[in-house]
């Protein structure tokens, strides 16, 4: 059998609607401030859920644009691949939630917990599932509520990320060029502690004293990870364009994950794409994790700079640490 095996039917995004500016963290008593976070980020605000908005509301939002946009009902969804770090709940999955959310009752769901790579993991799972007969049409949804698990003191991740939703329908390609040419997954387990929530999980039960700690927060080394974000999403953009068996001059557009705008220039630049080719929203919707890639692609769409027939190379990195890239002719 021979790529395509899937490809991207349609795609949607959701953010909630109150936007955060660095002046508004500043203004929290965060000791930041707005020329600092855009000048080594490239951020100048991010959306930021309300306490009570769950993440199921806004990949529900997602899932129902990007399957309107692809004509599918909910009826017509096999699996459904959730990409997060920050479920509504730690048990069961957020995918069973979003599948009662969207009635689709034929499907299986699960999660991918695969951190910033997460859609992009949850693509290749999908596109592998249909590849083997398992599916013929697969949402996969990349969706966060970092707000929830970021310490709001401190200045080294609450500047950096937010919250949102970006979901595409993955449907089995018949015959023709469009789809999904190339994937590439790699992982490193020893760094894990480089960017990890130490506590809640099962080796460390949340308590009350856990509160005081804060090691149910996200802890991260900020310098050292972005480091190995360079390094890797090189070896990833390089791998996926080999596999593809393409060069960088085939490259119409660069969706790379949104950490921050220096890593996506180092990538670029790594690569031999210009930055005119490379998309970038960071600056309104800064690090949403799991979910950049995907609100990214549905970005584009909307923008109308991702058009039919545009081969994409999208690269990932994120805790794991896991990275990884595709090739997509959309
Ligand atoms: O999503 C996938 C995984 N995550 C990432 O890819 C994130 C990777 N890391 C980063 O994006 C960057 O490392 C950060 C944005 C987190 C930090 O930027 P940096 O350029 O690596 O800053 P730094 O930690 O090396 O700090 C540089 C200086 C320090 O001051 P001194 O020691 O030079 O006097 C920090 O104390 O900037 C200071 N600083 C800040 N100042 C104002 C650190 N954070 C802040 C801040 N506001 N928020």
């Amino acid at each position: 059998m021979k790529r395509p095996y899937s490809y991207i039917a349609g795609t949607g995004h959701a953010v909630p609607a109150k936007v955060v500016t660095n002046d508004d963290i500043a203004a929290m008593g965060v000791e930041t401030n707005d020329a600092w976070i855009q000048e080594r980020t490239g951020i100048r605000q991010r959306h930021i859920a309300e306490p009570g908005e769950s993440l199921s509301s806004l990949c529900a939002k997602a899932s129902l644009q990007a399957m309107a946009r692809a004509g599918v009902q909910p009826g017509e969804i096999d699996t459904i691949i959730v990409g997060t770090a920050s479920p509504d709940h730690l048990l069961p999955s957020q995918a069973v939630e979003v599948q009662t959310a969207l009635g689709c009752s034929r499907a299986a769901a699960f999660d991918v917990a695969s951190a910033c790579s997460g859609w992009l993991y949850g693509a290749i799972v999908g596109d592998s599932m249909i590849a083997s007969g398992a599916a013929d049409t697969v949402l996969v949804i990349g969706a966060e509520k970092l707000s929830a698990i970021v310490d709001w003191t401190d200045r080294n991740t609450c500047i950096l990320f937010a919250d949102g939703a970006g979901a595409t329908v993955l449907r089995r390609a018949r015959g023709g060029q469009k789809g999904i040419m190339s994937t590439f997954m790699r992982s490193d387990g020893a760094l894990a502690e480089l960017l990890w929530r130490p506590a809640g999980g099962a080796a460390e039960p949340f308590t009350p004293e856990t509160h005081g700690t804060k090691r149910q927060f996200i802890h991260m080394a900020g310098r050292e990870v972005f480091k190995h974000a360079v390094r890797s999403m090189a070896e990833a953009t390089d791998r996926a364009l080999d596999m593809a068996r393409i060069t960088a001059a085939d490259v119409d557009l660069l969706i790379p994950h949104q950490a921050n705008v220096r890593i996506i220039e180092a990538t670029a630049k790594h690569a031999g794409i210009s930055m005119d080719k490379v998309f970038v929203n960071v600056d309104r919707f800064g690090n949403t994790s799991a979910a950049s890639i995907p609100i990214a692609l549905n970005d584009a769409v909307e923008q109308g700079v991702l058009k039919e027939g545009m081969t994409v190379l999208f690269a990932a990195f994120g805790a794991g640490f896991t990275w990884g890239s595709l090739v997509v002719r959309y």
